[in-house]
């Protein structure tokens, strides 16, 4: 007769995570110096591997069969379909999670590098004078300062656009998670960041849910980088002040979603003075602000935007894709309207990417 085990599924993953503890234990206390260092290392890194996923499983099992199984899609039962796709859904962030760990191995030397790539591209640009042609714009979006990215992140960031000599670098929002006063060390770098022409911001949503934007205005201007607040400047070669380009920039649209006193999104009160025999670049953080700013001014040459991410982490791509008009990469509107989105200089929240790049753009734009 066959008998049942009397052990839950439960108890016996805790006893392998008990197990896998107890080894840890034996190795850091037995293990003699005798062993390579590079040997004793990596068992260290499978023992935390194992460790942390066995541990995490029991959480893991209860998510599954209290989540997955549940019906959660309104009282009456889902379909068939949308039951095992939900099922799936749940299954893949479980198995993501326990990935996520492998970055103990991966990413370790790679990393900030392997996130931080350069991607170049020539943009030619109506009305653009002579002698800006090859002028050097070094696009950041989406840097989100705050708890996973900090000053080592920003010193990369900032040593990558040194190199790249920048004539312009555009910053086009989400700069920051928090108060100016709690990432003064963090935004430093900032300061020793190189363009000949000058650096410009716009705020993202992000920006806004910090509080403190004016604080961020006046920080990033001791920084020596101009915050475009509805407002341009007019960009031309030293000596050459009659060849002059317009590069503008609006609030982000969730300013006026957050009643932020004194902001909002103003395309007319940004443009106010450019002439329209100029080029125009406009900086607007989110896509959506892209297409609305190219409804209102179709003269507009190139909007420089973010938010995005790329969708950062599959399958968080499906839905941004979804919800932006302009996704990620060149996209032209109209017959003269560029839009370019960036997928982000750093990350949000968990520093992951899967299925997407951060990156540091460079464009150089052309005269017809
Ligand atoms: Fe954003």
């Amino acid at each position: 007769m066959r008998k049942s085990s009397t052990l839950s599924l439960e108890a016996k993953v805790a006893a392998a995570a008990g197990a896998v503890l107890l080894s840890m234990a034996i190795a850091r206390n037995l293990m003699s110096e005798r062993f390579d260092i590079n040997v004793r290392a990596t068992l260290y890194r499978v023992q935390f591997l194992l460790f942390i996923n066995s541990f995490m499983l029991l959480g893991s099992l209860f998510v599954w069969r209290r989540i997955a199984s549940a019906v959660i899609l309104g009282a009456k039962p889902p379909s068939p379909w949308l039951y095992q796709a939900w099922r799936a859904g749940v299954l893949l962030f479980l198995l993501l999670t326990h990935s996520s760990f492998l970055t103990l191995f991966y990413l370790v030397a790679e990393e900030p590098h392997a996130l931080s790539r350069v991607v170049r591209l020539d943009i030619t640009l109506d009305k653009l004078p002579r002698s800006l042609d090859g002028l050097k714009i070094v696009l950041l979006s989406d840097i989100h300062l705050g708890s996973t990215v900090g000053r080592s992140r920003l010193d990369l960031i900032v040593s990558i656009v040194n190199r790249l000599e920048a004539d312009l670098v555009a910053i086009t929002g989400d700069l920051a998670d928090s108060q100016v006063s709690r990432l003064l060390s963090a935004s430093e770098p900032l300061l020793g960041m190189k363009s000949k022409l000058g650096s410009y911001f716009v705020t993202g949503n992000h920006d806004y849910y910090t509080a403190d934007v004016e604080a961020w205005f006046a920080h990033l201007r001791a920084l020596n980088i101009q915050a475009l607040h509805n407002d341009h400047a007019r960009i031309s070669q030293p000596g050459q002040k009659s060849d002059w380009l317009c590069l503008a920039g609006v609030d982000d649209l969730e300013a006026r979603i957050l009643r932020y006193p004194g902001h909002g999104m103003n395309v007319a009160k940004a443009l106010e003075g450019c002439s329209p025999d100029r080029p125009i670049v406009l900086l607007a953080h989110q896509p959506r602000a892209a297409r609305w700013a190219l409804q209102e001014r179709p003269d507009i040459g190139l909007v420089l935007s973010g938010h995005t991410h790329a969708g950062q982490i599959f399958p968080l791509s499906i839905m941004a894709y979804l919800l932006n008009p302009y996704f990620c990469g060149l996209y032209r509107v109209g017959d003269s309207s560029l839009v370019y989105v960036s997928p982000g200089t750093a990350h949000y929240g968990i520093p992951m990417r899967i299925g997407s790049r951060a990156e540091v753009t460079e464009i150089l734009l052309r005269a017809p």
